[in-house]
């Protein structure tokens, strides 16, 4: 099957809600778990004023995990979409206690240029969940990671994979989504059209020099890119 891209932001309003409302608990506690073992697999501790970035970053549920699981490093969600930004800047300060460590900053990787990234170079960490396959050109990650990253940097991307056929497809959609707001449904199943498979991921890992990086296929309908860094 094709792939077929859907927009790259999210900045329509029903789309932002049902997005900040919906429960993605689960996926964001093995992104939190996935980076936890990569860096223990490493016994490195990241050093206190780490910079972590989580990379479209929508309302900041995986941001929020990140900074309360390392309060002396220096989380910064990073998202294209004004509407996105704007909850998880409203969530970030109506939570009590404050998160000290998290701020959001609104950059849209595929027209920003080298100036806009300055400040945010030098990432020990960079994460990024159901972010790639919004990208028109999945080179705009992989480039980005080459320019963030620090020596070393720690990396982990999940997504979705694209199934062989719409028959498929509609599979994913009965089994996780029948019951989600319509807006939900209709995301999950663009979404799945618009990913890419292992093996795209692998090429073009292949193509930026990144194929230090290690793809997995994780159950049904993820995959995931990690590893470090290295200049
Ligand atoms: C499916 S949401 C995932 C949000 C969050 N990472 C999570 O796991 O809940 C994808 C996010 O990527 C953002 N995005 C898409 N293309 C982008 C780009 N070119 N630059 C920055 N953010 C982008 C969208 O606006 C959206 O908020």
């Amino acid at each position: 099957m094709q792939r077929c891209p859907e927009p790259e932001l999210m900045n329509a309003s029903d789309q932002v809600l049902a997005y900040a409302e919906a429960d993605f608990s689960a996926g964001d506690q093995t992104v939190l778990e996935g980076l936890l073992a990569l860096i223990d697999h490493s016994c490195v501790t990241l050093p206190p004023g780490s910079l972590i970035l989580d990379l479209g970053c929508g309302p900041g549920n995986i941001s929020e995990r990140l900074a309360s699981c390392w309060p002396l490093s220096d989380v910064i969600g990073i998202d294209g979409a004004s509407a996105m930004i704007s909850v998880a800047n409203q969530r970030r300060f109506t939570r009590k206690p404050a998160i000290q460590n998290l701020k959001y900053q609104h950059i849209d990787l595929s027209r920003c240029c080298l100036d806009d990234l300055e400040p945010i170079r030098g990432a020990s960490v960079i994460v990024s969940n159901s972010l790639l396959h919004h990208l028109h050109n999945p080179h705009t990650l992989w480039d980005a990671v080459k320019q963030l990253a620090a020596p070393n940097a720690f990396i982990l991307h999940r997504d979705l994979r694209r199934p062989s056929t719409v028959q498929e497809v509609d599979a994913l959609c009965d089994r996780y989504v029948s019951g989600a707001p319509a807006v939900l449904q209709r995301d999950f199943r663009a979404s799945l059209m618009a990913a890419f498979t292992a093996v795209e991921v692998c090429e073009q890992l292949v193509l930026a020099g990144l194929s230090q990086f290690t793809v997995k296929e994780i159950g049904d309908r993820y995959l995931e890119v990690s590893g470090r860094w290295r200049s």
